[in-house]
């Protein structure tokens, strides 16, 4: 479904949901997730429905994930990294109770 546009200069290996994926070493998360085929990258906090990317310039929030253990990173604002860990989100972020 999408594709680079450019022949990639040279890929990075990121752990998506226990899969390993490559990317395009100048791509954002989201961009290696859609590239990848993951439509899908979080389910919504109140009815569970699938979300996915929309503005891609970090605007509307629809592209968080879990990237190497932090919650809620907005997948559009970060470049992907050789061995990044990334977890799709059900639901809301958890929280910690007396945490800072
Ligand atoms: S896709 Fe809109 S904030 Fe990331």
């Amino acid at each position: 479904m999408f594709r680079s546009i450019e022949s990639p200069k040279s890929r990075v290996r990121v752990i998506v949901d226990g899969r390993e994926i490559e990317a395009d070493v100048a791509a954002s998360v989201a961009a290696a997730l859609l590239g990848a085929g993951m439509t899908a990258v979080r389910r919504s906090v109140v009815g569970g429905e699938p979300r996915a990317p929309y503005c891609l310039m970090g605007i509307c929030f629809e592209c968080l994930v879990t990237i190497d253990g932090v919650q809620n990173r907005q997948a559009c604002m970060v470049p992907v990294r050789d061995g990044m860990v990334i977890s799709s989100q059900r639901g809301a972020r958890t929280m910690e109770v007396g945490g800072q």
